[in-house]
């Protein structure tokens, strides 16, 4: 069995960190809020890597600095090769339209006054000099690659269901023919039945189209279904990373077990709420305040097997060049 060839990845962040300062009042010291701390992953072409974690943990931050919405503290983005965080402003450019959002809520991305039609062609006005005749006709096919109809076409979101606008966001994202889809929640804010729908839509474009998805959510039954590696965050750092498989077959750090422990697995009806419900339960204490992190293992406050190296050095993720790692110094004495 001769090996594949390892494709240069459609996505790479180096040590990505972002910090917020902020001061919480008048007399209060500004400080900072660290929403992301040295965040390293990489993405082939054409999969999925899903994040999950706790709110607030950074994944939407993530997300930002990824889409080059937002500007790093330090670390970089890499896309298809390309550093995005050094390059000057015409490769950001260039590199901008190769990498798309779809956000959790498909009305707030939508101009309401503003057609379908209209919002699928705005990409192309902008970024190509096809004609309008041509433009008219990709967003045409567009909308029906996503399963709409023809005469959706001259509608306003308004007169779209919840399921049929994250449509519409879907397809106005892919008309650039992105490599690389950025997805912050994208079924979180849909019926159950029609998350399915979405979630399925977006796997058979995947399918057809080879784009790559980073894929951000709180429900571990939808990345089951939809992953092919997954990140776990805590506190704005990598807690866990594997093929889904593995992560699902075999977790390795303690803050991923409590997640898992009481999910609710392929058992998509009882969502979020069940999840976070389950992730209180099996997690003691408060979430500690991103701008004061404990000092080490940022989860070892909550975690029932720490012991006083815990608090000395941030773990790293091991076994180094791994497939499967964790950021645990005791993950194989408690396997
Ligand atoms: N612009 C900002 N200014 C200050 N703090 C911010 C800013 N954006 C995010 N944060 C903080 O950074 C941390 C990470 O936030 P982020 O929105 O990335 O989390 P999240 O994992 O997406 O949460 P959720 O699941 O609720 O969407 C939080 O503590 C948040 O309050
Ligand atoms: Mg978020």
């Amino acid at each position: 069995m001769t090996a594949m060839p390892n494709p240069t990845p459609v996505l790479e962040t180096r040590a990505l960190t972002k910090h917020y300062a902020v001061s919480s009042g008048f007399f209060a010291a500004p400080g900072n809020v660290r929403a992301l701390e040295d965040v390293s992953l990489s993405l082939a072409p054409g999969r999925t890597l899903a994040v999950v974690g706790e709110s607030g943990c950074g994944k939407s931050t993530l997300a930002r600095q990824i889409a080059m919405l937002e500007t790093p503290t330090s670390g970089s983005v890499v896309i298809g090769g390309v550093d995005a965080t050094s390059g000057d402003s015409a490769t950001r450019r260039a590199l901008r339209k190769s990498v798309q959002m779809v956000f959790q809520n498909p009305f707030a991305s939508l101009n309401p006054r503003k057609k379908i039609g209209l919002a699928l062609e705005e990409p192309l006005a902008i970024n190509t000099d096809l004609s309008r005749a041509e433009r008219e006709a990709r967003g045409r096919a567009m909308l029906a690659r996503v399963g709409l109809s023809p005469e959706h076409y001259r509608r306003y979101p308004h007169m779209f269901s919840g399921g049929q606008r994250q449509r519409v966001a879907i397809a106005r994202a892919l008309m650039l023919e992105p490599r690389l889809v950025v997805a912050d929640e994208p079924v979180s804010a849909l019926d159950v039945s029609i998350q399915a729908q979405v979630l399925n839509l977006l796997m058979d474009l995947q399918e057809s189209t080879g784009v790559a998805y980073v894929f951000i959510s709180h429900n571990l039954a939808v990345v089951e279904l939809i992953a092919d590696e997954v990140v776990v965050m805590y506190l704005g750092r990598v807690m866990e990373r594997a093929p889904k498989a593995e992560l699902f077959a075999a977790p390795r750090h303690p803050y991923t077990r409590a997640l898992l422990a009481s999910t609710p697995r392929v058992d998509a009806s009882r969502g979020e709420a069940a999840l976070a419900r389950a992730a209180q339960s099996a997690l003691s204490g408060e979430l500690p305040s991103p701008l004061a992190p404990p000092s080490g293992c940022v989860f070892r406050t909550r975690c029932p097997y720490a012991i006083g190296r815990c608090a000395e050095v941030v773990p790293p993720l091991e076994p180094a060049g791994a497939a499967h790692v964790a950021a645990c110094i005791r993950q194989d004495e408690i396997g």
